[in-house]
């Protein structure tokens, strides 16, 4: 397994992968590798002649505490990366893909200033607040689901992955299904800037007691896991409601919260049900359905997805 930190040294190697005539396969991930990152790695595997992994913590899409509590082991990734015989890991420095941003902590400033103006349906791409290539997600992509309320986080996620595009140049890109409006963004940018790359997206892998792998899985304690399998039983019951005819989204998102508010340890940072296309809600459900939460569990923020196709 390579390890590459540089972008010089990273444009050297898939050169040669290309006038090989290999496809690529990228998983992104901001590191703290658990079994769902392993399921997009052996996708990748499955579909590629070479998988390459970014380990990137990407301070643009978080607020300063969340960035210094982020639960990340780069040996361990490692390990992770290598028993699922991942064929390169990019792991490169803030300064290697923010060349022109003086300080880390310049990043978490411009996380206040919300209310960009962005364009309704195109994403926009400028050199802004020292950094390069920033992408501004559209209005009717961003102002959905909890991207209402930090946007930001989207436009991060969004730059980051076109930095990485241009660097690895991959045939195709792997994301978790969970992060579903991340997905839809994503998707999207891909199709704006880089025709050539698909983006994948792969189901929500669970563990034995049905909790959504996520990295910070591991900062909860027996009892807080416990309380945050409450959200996954809240969807799975709005699912229920749906499959057996109920169509008011205020009727099954009640039913949700009564079940989630019966768990003190946690707290909806947002709850919603959307179109599976359009990522809007409607009073109706009609078609596909998206039942999303995030919430937090003594402080620690978590999603949960749960796709209806009907
Ligand atoms: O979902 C993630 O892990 C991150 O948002 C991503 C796609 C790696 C970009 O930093």
């Amino acid at each position: 397994m390579k390890m590459i930190e540089s972008v010089y040294q990273a444009n050297t190697y898939i050169a040669d992968l290309k006038n090989k005539g290999k496809t690529i396969g990228l998983v992104p991930t901001l590191g703290g590798l658990h079994s769902g990152h392993q399921l997009l790695m052996q996708k990748a595997r499955e579909e590629n002649d070479i998988t390459l992994i970014s380990i990137f913590l990407n301070p643009m899409q978080f607020r300063k505490k969340q960035f210094d509590a982020y639960p990340s082991d780069f040996e361990q990734d490692k390990r992770v990366a290598k028993a699922t015989q991942v064929d390169m890991i990019f792991h490169p420095t803030v300064k290697e893909m923010f060349p022109f941003v003086e300080q880390i902590d310049d990043f978490f400033k411009y996380q206040e200033n919300e209310l960009i103006d962005r364009d309704r349906e195109h994403f926009v791409r400028e050199d802004k607040n020292g950094i390069d290539n920033l992408i501004s997600v559209p209005a009717n992509l961003v102002y959905r689901l909890d991207g209402t309320m930090h946007p930001w986080v989207f436009d991060g996620a969004a730059t980051i992955v076109y930095k990485l595009f241009e660097v690895l140049q991959p045939h195709n890109a792997y994301f978790g299904e969970k992060d579903i409006q991340q997905l839809a963004i994503l998707t999207n940018m891909a199709a704006s800037y880089f025709p050539d790359i698909t983006v994948i997206g792969v189901p929500t892998l669970r563990d034995a007691d049905q909790l959504a792998f996520s990295s910070r899985n591991v900062l909860l304690s027996a009892e807080q896991r416990q309380s945050a399998l409450s959200v996954y039983h809240a969807l799975q019951h709005g699912e229920k409601l749906i499959r057996e005819g109920e169509s008011d989204t205020h009727i099954v998102l009640n039913a949700m919260k009564e079940i989630i508010k019966a768990q003190p340890l946690v707290q909806i940072d947002y709850i919603d049900i959307v179109e599976k296309g359009s990522l809007q809600s409607s009073k109706q459900i009609k078609g596909d359905t998206i039942l999303y939460a995030a919430f937090f569990v003594k402080g620690i923020r978590l999603t949960d997805t749960l796709i209806v196709d009907l």
